[in-house]
């Protein structure tokens, strides 16, 4: 092993994780063209990976997982805190001690027969004051080549590094050890042993058993929101699920907009979108994660730590969104997607009609009659967010931008409307706070359900959940602070024929125009018991098609609705036992109050 840096830490900790996992070979990644074909070669010539048509797609390349290996595993996912209660009731916790024998029994000897990866990566701007490093253990080729996408990798980072300087270690292994002479699987895993743990104290992360996205990809959820999140409650900043766009108005002036959405509510359709108000710009910073700090001024600044997307492929198109499909055109890594016979991929609603055949993601002959679809619904590209047609000059400025609006929403069919602005930052954190989704397909679990994830943060907050919205709220308490106006958005409401109905995509910029007009001082709105609405002419709805109705119905307050829901809001806040906040509970009784006053006011 030819170690590349000189930072005693570093060097150290390789070493000793090398003794534990016993790889044949360590290999210091540098982020170089040449790192990521001869990847690429080891995974073609293994079978795991097939390069796309060279014509087609340019240095692109096709790769599935097995079926038990498609998503992050939350219910293997572990905050492993010194006290139970810093974990809190919405992690899994486990005791570290007994952990760290259960990690060290599991990585030993697990790397035998593989080669070792140390992926050096900054998440942000190399040398940012808002970037972190990590370093990640892997032996996976195709871990180092999404790392590649997706963190910013090489020799750069290990210059800031320098001898003491410090960083987060990631450990990461497949859990498949191979016997001499023993050939490999096209993809490696060990689904019954999968552990996915972080030590939040000490700002370790251990990933087992799982290739998949960010269940190996550890700059990802687990450094850049479970890690990250402890150390912005330790040191005052903001860790956050959330995407980042840039808006300018006709008249050239700008606002930066962050957006909290839960996995697979389209946070990169929207980070990316193409508005359809005339004059208007929609450019991104970031489609996932937002690190924000404090600047001289007052005001909040975010960075995007990541260089690339991961995102969701089923349902993306040119139609639903054409920049993220020209991000991907060459240089990019697709996952559970399905091949088509010129050597290309495919997945559903990509292009109106499907190809007449294609080989599935499971590797089946696939035709528009086959009952399966083409493609796993959490099928993944990898993309680099410097290839985003719409990418903001400004993303990678290593000192952020000012945040001047955050936006929550969820999926909901019924109850919240199109947009509501939070009354004031208390008021908009424990709109975060009651934010629930039906659930999709990016993490194991029933889909349809409803659940609450709070601040979208619900698998990704490393510390106790109610300590997190306590955070928030002193953040809003910080001397000098000027705090984004938050806003509660909706574009998931359905009629009674069950039909959404708000079109959303693209139409999502009369929204976004509206939160302009409101932090601009430019649009009035209408005090209402659930926060201030746009007045009637506040959002265009000119040109929808929509019936009267319906926009009503959009925009309705629905007192009841709220009113029943809050009893279920009180019993979730329960779960917390005293980490609650108690403004939390003023919040949810001044609500109570206002919606009751709002039935006498109509009365
Ligand atoms: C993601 C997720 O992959 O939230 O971004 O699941
Ligand atoms: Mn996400």
């Amino acid at each position: 092993m030819s170690s590349k840096s000189t930072n005693t830490k570093l060097v150290i900790w390789v070493k000793e994780m090398a003794a534990l996992t016993q790889p044949d070979n360590v290999v210091w990644c540098d982020g170089t063209d040449k790192e990521w074909n001869a990847m690429w070669d080891i995974m073609v010539k293994g079978g795991t990976a097939r390069k796309l048509s060279e014509e087609k797609r340019p240095n692109s390349y096709h790769v599935n997982s097995i079926p038990a290996d498609v998503a992050r595993v939350e219910d293997r996912t572990y905050i492993c805190s010194e006290n139970e209660s810093d974990a809190g009731p919405t992690n899994n916790w486990s005791d570290p001690t007994k952990m760290r024998t259960k990690m060290n029994e599991m990585f030993a000897g697990c790397m035998k027969g593989r080669t070792m990866y140390v992926i050096p990566f900054s998440m942000g701007p190399v040398g940012s004051n808002i970037a972190q490093i990590g370093v990640e253990i892997s032996d996976s080729p195709y871990v180092v080549t999404n790392m590649h996408i997706m963190a910013r990798v090489g020799q750069n980072v290990l210059d800031v590094l320098g001898d003491d300087g410090d960083f987060v270690p990631c450990i990461h292994s497949v859990g498949v050890p191979l016997a001499e002479g023993q050939k490999d699987e096209p993809w490696p895993c060990n689904p019954d042993n999968r552990y996915i743990v972080h030590y939040p104290e000490t700002r370790e992360i251990w990933s087992f058993g799982s290739g998949y996205g960010g269940n190996a990809l550890l700059g990802k959820k687990c450094f850049a929101l479970r890690i990250a999140s402890t150390m912005a409650r330790d040191e005052g900043w903001m860790a956050e699920h959330m995407l980042i766009l840039k808006l300018t108005n006709p008249k050239g002036e700008v606002k930066y907009v962050a957006g909290a959405f839960p996995s697979a509510c389209g946070k990169t359709n929207l980070a990316m979108l193409t508005p359809t108000i005339p004059g208007w710009k929609v450019e991104t910073i970031g489609d996932d994660i937002a690190w924000m700090k404090f600047g001289e001024d007052g005001q909040l600044y975010a960075i995007n730590p990541e260089a690339g997307f991961f995102g969701v492929a089923p349902g993306t198109g040119m139609a639903t969104n054409a920049n993220a499909m020209l991000s991907m055109e060459e240089n990019a890594i697709f996952t559970n997607v399905a091949e088509t016979d010129d050597g290309d991929v495919w997945w559903e609603e990509m292009t109106k009609d499907a190809p007449g055949h294609l080989v599935d993601w499971k590797g089946n002959d696939w035709t528009p009659d086959s009952d399966e679809p083409s493609s796993h619904p959490n099928a993944r590209f990898t993309a680099r967010a410097g290839q985003c047609p719409v990418i903001a000059d400004e993303w990678e400025d290593p000192k952020g931008v000012p945040i001047s609006a955050i936006l929550f929403g969820g999926r909901r069919a019924s109850v919240v409307p199109l947009a509501t602005e939070a009354l004031d930052w208390n008021h908009g954190t424990f709109l975060g706070t009651i934010i629930a989704s039906e659930m999709t397909a990016a993490a194991f679990g029933a889909i349809g359900k409803l659940r609450r994830d709070p601040m979208a943060m619900l698998p990704f907050c490393g510390y106790n959940m109610a300590d997190y919205w306590g955070h928030w709220l002193k953040m809003g308490k910080t001397e000098g602070a000027k705090m984004p106006k938050v806003y509660y958005v909706n574009w998931f409401r359905k009629n009674d024929a069950g039909k959404f109905m708000w079109p959303g995509f693209g139409e999502n910029s009369r929204v976004l125009k509206w939160v302009f007009e409101r932090c601009n001082g430019d649009a009035e709105a209408i005090e209402t018991a659930i926060g201030n609405m746009p007045t009637l002419d506040g959002i265009d709805f000119d040109g929808l098609g929509m019936s009267d109705e319906d926009i009503a119905n959009l925009m309705r307050v629905d007192t009841e609705g709220w009113l029943s829901e809050l009893p279920s809001i009180e019993e979730y806040y329960a779960t917390f036992g005293d980490h609650l906040p108690e403004e939390l509970t003023k919040q949810v009784n001044n609500l109570r109050n206002r919606l009751e006053a709002s039935k006498q006011n109509v009365a």
